[in-house]
This record gives structure tokens, sequence and C-alpha cells, in this order.
């Protein structure tokens, strides 16, 4: 088994007549052996360039990269033992399911027999069985990004890498796959980066996860560590859905934060009189409560009861923005009806407004 260390890994895209992009900004990372780490961030933020230079696809411009100890920027891609499967499959087209698993192998000289036996076991553990014979045309999305994950894994690679894998999945196919694919590489054991713009897909494959924000790592921890203990603003808001409540606010002499004349909030953290900060609170973390001074008034704005959660969206006074909160299945509320609010201090999360920095 193989540990990943990437070391102040930069990549810079230079073209003419054009200013250079700082895809990738000096990350770094260690991974354990075994383990899949979830790179999370937004569109552009450099994600797949961090990968492809991982792969060998692209030369880094500066940093390192260590695979079981050893660096590989200077080894080219085929000689890496790495596994890639990217978002748009790659599968050729005119050879059969079994074909395009056994390339790799067949191209590497291996004897036909083993390939044969080796195409056979992948087959068997990622359900491909029955569409070895079937040709890529013929396939659904979900198989298809079946077939290019079984063809990464064939070739007994060192890392994985796995470059949006599930986005070509519909909902209920994604939540298959995405069990499958956990238990596959938990099974087999492989260090593993998974790319993702999908928090959610993140939060429950990863068991680490990164947040990568204009190149450059924002947060690395555990699923729980992300959404409970938020680095910053960025990360609070990217994880989450509904998204996280933010709320510009001033601290008070008495402790508490002030969000607007009348309204205040308590926080876990003391805070100078004048200091000007953002709360976070979860939706998930605030509750309607009956006739309590503590708690806060506010307006409804809009109920979506849901099967298992509902949402409401609610105005206080004097506060621009909504105060999402999600309501027990049996809450029912009207447009206009007046509720009150209360947050859990403990749970109440405080960032500089200046830095965007979260405040412990
Ligand atoms: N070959 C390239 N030439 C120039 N700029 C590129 C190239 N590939 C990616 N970029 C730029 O680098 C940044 C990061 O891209 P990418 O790694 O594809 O992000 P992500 O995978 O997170 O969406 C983006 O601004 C993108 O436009
Ligand atoms: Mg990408």
């Amino acid at each position: 088994m193989t540990e990943l260390v990437l070391r102040e890994l930069r990549k810079t895209y230079a073209s003419r007549g054009r200013p250079p992009v700082e895809a990738v900004r000096g990350i770094g990372l260690e991974l354990r052996s075994g383990e899949l780490l979830g790179l999370l961030g937004p569109s552009g933020c450099g994600k797949s360039t961090t990968l492809r230079m991982i792969a060998g696809l692209e030369a880094v411009t500066g940093g390192d990269i260590l695979v079981g100890g050893g660096s590989v920027v200077k080894v080219p891609a085929q000689r890496r033992n790495i596994g890639v499967a990217f978002e748009n499959y790659a599968l050729y087209p005119p050879l059969t399911v079994a074909e395009n698993l056994g390339f790799g192998l067949a191209a590497r000289r291996r004897p036909r027999r083993e390939v044969a036996a080796r195409v056979r076991g992948m087959a068997e553990r990622i359900g491909l069985t029955e569409l070895l014979d079937a040709r890529p045309g013929g396939l659904s999305s979900g198989q298809k990004q079946r077939v290019a994950l079984a063809r990464a894994l064939i070739r007994e690679p060192d890392v994985l890498l796995l470059d949006e894998p599930l986005s070509h999945l519909d909902a209920a196919q994604r939540d298959t796959t995405r069990r499958e694919l956990k238990r596959i590489q938990k099974d087999l054991g492989h260090t593993t980066i998974l790319v993702t713009h999908d928090q959610e897909e993140a939060l429950s494959l990863a068991d680490r996860i990164a947040v990568m924000k204009d190149g450059v790592i924002q947060q690395l921890g555990t699923p729980y560590e992300i959404y409970d203990s938020p680095a910053n603003l960025f990360v609070a808001d990217f994880v989450g859905e509904p998204a996280i409540n933010l709320l510009p606010g001033v601290a008070g002499a008495d402790g508490c934060v002030r969000l607007s004349e009348g309204v205040r909030l308590a926080v876990p953290v003391r805070l100078a009189a004048g200091r000007e900060v953002v709360l976070g609170v979860r939706p998930e973390d605030l509750r309607l409560v009956g006739e309590d001074t503590a708690a806060l008034r506010a307006r409804v704005g809009a109920h979506e009861p849901l099967l298992e959660a509902g949402i409401a969206t609610l105005a206080l006074d004097g506060v621009a923005g909504p105060l999402v909160v999600q309501t027990g299945p049996e809450v029912r509320l009207d447009r206009g009806e007046t509720v009150r609010v209360s947050a859990d201090p403990r749970l109440t999360h405080v960032f500089d407004a200046a830095t965007g920095e979260a405040l412990r």
C-alpha cells in the first residue's frame, strides 16, 4: 500500500498574450495508505489540474509529488502506476467492455490468459459481468462510469484518482454507486483522491476532505471537522445544504452579538465590544420555540414542508437577508405568522468580518 504526498505543488498556465493563470498555488497534502481523500471545491478552483499533475498528464510548475516515498515528478505518466477515471470516461467505442478493461494490460504485454482472468475478476467485483460483450455506445452513463472505474482499478494502481466520477448519474444511481464505490475502495484499499464540487458527495464518501478555493486548500479535516468546525466563511458557506445562515453583527459589552437594534445572539467566544463579526448558524441548529424572552422574534416568509423535515424562511426585525430554519415534519406555518426561534450558542460559529477566519 502506498502513501501520497504533495509538497508546495504549483501550476501556472502561461499562454502568450494572456495573463498567466495560477491554477494551483502551493498546496500540501499527505494521504495515508488506503485513505480516500475528497478534494472539494467550486468549478475552476484547480481540482482537475491537481489530479492531472499527480497522474503526470500535466507538468508541475513547482513543488513535489511523492508516491510511496519517492518523487514522481520526473517519471512519465505511463510509468507512474496511477489509475485515473476522469469525468469524460474516454472509453474506446469500437471495443467491447472486456476489451476496454483489458486494453492497458494487453498494451503492457501481459499474457492473454492473465488479462482475461483479471477482466473477469474485476467485472464481477464492479457488477459488469453481464456487460462484458457490450460496446460503450449501448451503455447508460452510470454503466460507463462503472466501466471507467473498473478500468482504473484493473491495473492495480498504487494511487487512484477519480475526477467527478459520479457526475453523470441521476440522483438514485448516484446513491447506490456512491455506496458501491466506497465499499470497493475500502475492499481494495487504494490510496484515493476523489475530486468533486458536490459537498454531499464529499461528506458521504471521504475519510478526510480538503476544501479548495482559488488554487489554495482552505481546510483539511474529517467530514465532521469540516462540517462542525469550518475554518472560515468560505468553508462554512460551501459545505451544508441548505446553506448555513451567515449574519453580520457587532459584539456588545454583554458578550452578545447584535445583528440589529433589537436582535442579539449569545456566542461561545469572548469578543471585544465593537468587534465586527459574522455569525454562522446552520438551519438544523435553530429551533422554533414557544414564548421565551431569550428567543428571536421572526416573521414567516415561506415554509416548505418536506418529508423528513421542513424548511422555513424567516425575517428578523431590522436584519437584512432571510433566516433559514429547519423545522420538524409536523410543523405547519403560514406566511406572515410570527414565530420565535432559538439558537444554541455552543453551535453558533463566529467569524472575523474582515478576514473571514473562524474565531474560537
Ligand atoms: N490547459 C489550460 N490552460 C489554461 N488555463 C487552464 C487550463 N486548464 C485549466 N485552466 C484554468 O485553471 C483553473 C483551474 O482549472 P481546473 O483545474 O480545471 O479547475 P476545476 O477542476 O476545479 O474545475 C481555471 O481557471 C481554468 O480555467
Ligand atoms: Mg475539473
